[in-house]
C-alpha cells in the first residue's frame, strides 16, 4: 500500500492504514516459547510483523521536548529500530503493510513510566481539521477543531496499547485558554480514532486531556480494556470515554476519574447527527469504577441524534458522582435511546440514582427543528445499591413524547444525612419498578416481577472476538 512521507503542512497522512501500539516495559517469559528481553508481548485482535520506537522518531521522555511532531511523524513514518537498551538488534525491513504498528519504550527499556513528554503548547502545531460531519461544527465553537493528540482516520486494524505505560496530554494548557474563552476552535482531544474498525486501546494510563480524554466516532468492532483515566475534576469537558457513532464495541476494566462525565455515549448532534443517522448501538460497558462529582457515570446524550441502542452495562462501582445512568436530550434531538440494560450497580455518595432530562437544550445553531423530538423507550434497571444519596430519582421525559417502558428492580437506596424532602419526582415518563425503596413514584407502579428487569442474555458478537498473544522479536 501506498505511503507518503509527512509535509511540514499536513504532518498527518490522514489516507494512511497504519496502526498505533504504545508499548512500555517487558515482562521476561509470558509465553512459553524463548523471549528474548528486548522482545515485545502485547495481545492484539491480529499480531504485526513489524515495529519501530518513538524515540526514533525524535520524541524525548525528558518532559521538556515537545513531542507533537515526533507523535505525528511516527504515524506515517518508516524506519529501523536502534533502541538504546536493545541497540544491538536493529529492526531491518520495516514497512507499512497492512498491519503495522507503533510503540515507545522508555528510555532505558526498564519502566512503566515512560512518558512522552510534552505536547506542544504552541497552538500553530495543532493543525485544523473538519468538524465532524454529525455535529456539524466544533463542540467548542463553530468551525474545525484542532487535531487531537493521538489522531487516526480510516484505518483497519488499530493497536494502541502500553503496559500501563502513561500519555500525559498536559491539558492545563488548553483548560486555562478555554476558560479564558481565548480559544477560536474547539480542543483537541487526547485520542481520536475515525472511520475504523477493529479498533483496540488498552493498557494505557491516560492523563490530563485537553477536552475529551479516548473518542472513538464512526467506527466499529471497537475493544477498549484497562484504561486508567484520570482528569481532575472540575477540568472542563473532561469525559472520559466517548462512543460516538459506533457499533459492536466494549469497555472493560477501566478506571475513570473525570472532570465531566466518565463515559458519554453519542451519535451527533441535532439537524446534523439525524441527517448523518450513524447510531451507536451493541456497545458493553463492564467493570467501570468512575469518580465523577460534576457528572454522569454513564450520559447517554447529550448528543444522541443518530440514535443509541442495544447498551448493556454491568458491573458498575462509583465513588461521589452527581448521576449514575443519565438520559440526557430535548426537542430538536429526534433520534432515539432504546434497549437500555443495566445491571449490579454500586453507588457511594450520589445527587442522583436515577436521571433522566428532557429539557437539555444546548443546540448547534438556529437551525434545529424544534419538532424533531426523540424516542426514549424500554430503559432498564437491575439489582442497584446505593449509599449515601441525596435523591432517588429526578425523571422527566418531554410533554407530548413521554419517556417509556422504564423498569427498575431491586433497587437499595440508602439516604444521606441532608436527603431532599421528595425522593422520586417523575413526569411524562411510564414504566414500572419491582422492590424499590425509597418507594418510587405513582408514573412507575409497583408491579411484583418474579425475575426482575430485563437483562438480555444473547452474546454480542465483540464478546466472540479472540485476541491472540503475540510477540515482536528484537
Ligand atoms: C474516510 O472514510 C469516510 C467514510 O467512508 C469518507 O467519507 C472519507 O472521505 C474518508 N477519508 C479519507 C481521508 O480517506
Ligand atoms: C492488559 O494487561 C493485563 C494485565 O497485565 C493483561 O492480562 C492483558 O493481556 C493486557 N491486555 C492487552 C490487550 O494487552
Ligand atoms: C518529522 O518529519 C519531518 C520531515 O517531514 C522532519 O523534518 C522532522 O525533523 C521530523 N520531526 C521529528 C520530531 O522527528
Ligand atoms: C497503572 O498506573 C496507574 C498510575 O499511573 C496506577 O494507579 C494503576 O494502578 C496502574 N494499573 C495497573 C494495572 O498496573
Ligand atoms: C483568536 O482570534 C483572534 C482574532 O482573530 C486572535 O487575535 C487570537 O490570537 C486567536 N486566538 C488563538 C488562540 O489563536
Ligand atoms: C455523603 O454525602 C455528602 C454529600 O451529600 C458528603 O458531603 C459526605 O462526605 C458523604 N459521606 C460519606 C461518608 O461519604
Ligand atoms: C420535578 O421536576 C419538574 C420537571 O422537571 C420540575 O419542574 C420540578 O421543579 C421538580 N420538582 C422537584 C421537587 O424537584
Amino acid at each position: 500500500m501506498g505511503f507518503s512521507p509527512v509535509s511540514k503542512t499536513s504532518p498527518v497522512n490522514l489516507s494512511l492504514n497504519y496502526s498505533i501500539a504504545v508499548l512500555g516495559f517487558l515482562i521476561l517469559g509470558l509465553l512459553g516459547a524463548p523471549v528474548v528481553e528486548c522482545d515485545i508481548v502485547y495481545q492484539a485482535i491480529n499480531c504485526r510483523k513489524h515495529s519501530a520506537a518513538l524515540t526514533d522518531f525524535g520524541a524525548k521522555g525528558d518532559g521538556v521536548t515537545s513531542n507533537t511532531a515526533a507523535f505525528r511523524n511516527a504515524t506515517a513514518w518508516i524506519g529501523w529500530r536502534s533502541h538504546p537498551h536493545c541497540a544491538s538488534r536493529k529492526m531491518a525491513h520495516w514497512q507499512f503493510q497492512s498491519h503495522q504498528q507503533f510503540h515507545s519504550f522508555s528510555p532505558e527499556g526498564s519502566s512503566y513510566s515512560w512518558i512522552p513528554g510534552n505536547f506542544a503548547e504552541d497552538i500553530s502545531e495543532y493543525p485544523l481539521i473538519e468538524p465532524l460531519k454529525s455535529y456539524g461544527r466544533g463542540r467548542d465553537a463553530p468551525g474545525g477543531r484542532y487535531i487531537s493528540l493521538v489522531f487516526g482516520t480510516n484505518l483497519t486494524d488499530v493497536v494502541i496499547t502500553g503496559e500501563n505505560g502513561t500519555i500525559d496530554g498536559q491539558g492545563a494548557f488548553w483548560w486555562d485558554k478555554f476558560r479564558a474563552k481565548e480559544l477560536n476552535f474547539t480542543r483537541p482531544y487526547l485520542i481520536e480514532i475515525m472511520y475504523s474498525n477493529q479498533v483496540q486501546i488498552s493498557n494505557l494510563t491516560l492523563l490530563n486531556s485537553p477536552s475529551w480524554v479516548v473518542h472513538p466516532v464512526y467506527s466499529s468492532d471497537v475493544i477498549i480494556q484497562g484504561l486508567t483515566i484520570n482528569s481532575p475534576v472540575g477540568s472542563p469537558n473532561t469525559d472520559g470515554i466517548d462512543p460516538d457513532s459506533c457499533t459492536n464495541m466494549k469497555i472493560e476494566d477501566c478506571f475513570i476519574v473525570s472532570g465531566d462525565d466518565c463515559i458519554a455515549v453519542k451519535s451527533g448532534w441535532d439537524e446534523y447527527g439525524i441527517a448523518v443517522g450513524m447510531p451507536t448501538n451493541h456497545l458493553i460497558i463492564r467493570r467501570l469504577t468512575c469518580i465523577s462529582p460534576d457528572s454522569a457515570v454513564i450520559a447517554l446524550g447529550s448528543e444522541m441524534s443518530g440514535g443509541i441502542q442495544d447498551l448493556r452495562a454491568e458491573d458498575i462501582t462509583a465513588i461521589n458522582s452527581e448521576s449514575g445512568v443519565r438520559i440526557k436530550s430535548a426537542p430538536g434531538r429526534g433520534g432515539y435511546v432504546k434497549d437500555i440494560y443495566v445491571r449490579r450497580m454500586t453507588l457511594y455518595t450520589m445527587k442522583y440514582v436515577f436521571w433522566m432530562t428532557g429539557a437539555y437544550g444546548d443546540h448547534p445553531d438556529e437551525g434545529y427543528d424544534p419538532k424533531a423530538l426523540p424516542e426514549v423507550k424500554n430503559i432498564n434497571f437491575r439489582d442497584i445499591n446505593a449509599e449515601n444519596v441525596t435523591m432517588a430519582a429526578d425523571l422527566s421525559g418531554i410533554k407530548d413524547d413521554p419517556y417509556t417502558g422504564i423498569c427498575i428492580s431491586d433497587a437499595v437506596i440508602n439516604l444521606s444525612p441532608k436527603p431532599k424532602k421528595v425522593q422520586w419526582n417523575c413526569t411524562d415518563v411510564s414504566g414500572i419498578t419491582s422492590n424499590v425503596g425509597p418507594p418510587p413514584c405513582d408514573l412507575l407502579p409497583e408491579k411484583v416481577l418474579e425475575s426482575g428487569c430485563d437483562f438480555p442474555t444473547d452474546v454480542l458478537p465483540i464478546d466472540k472476538v479472540q485476541l491472540q498473544t503475540c510477540k515482536l522479536a528484537f
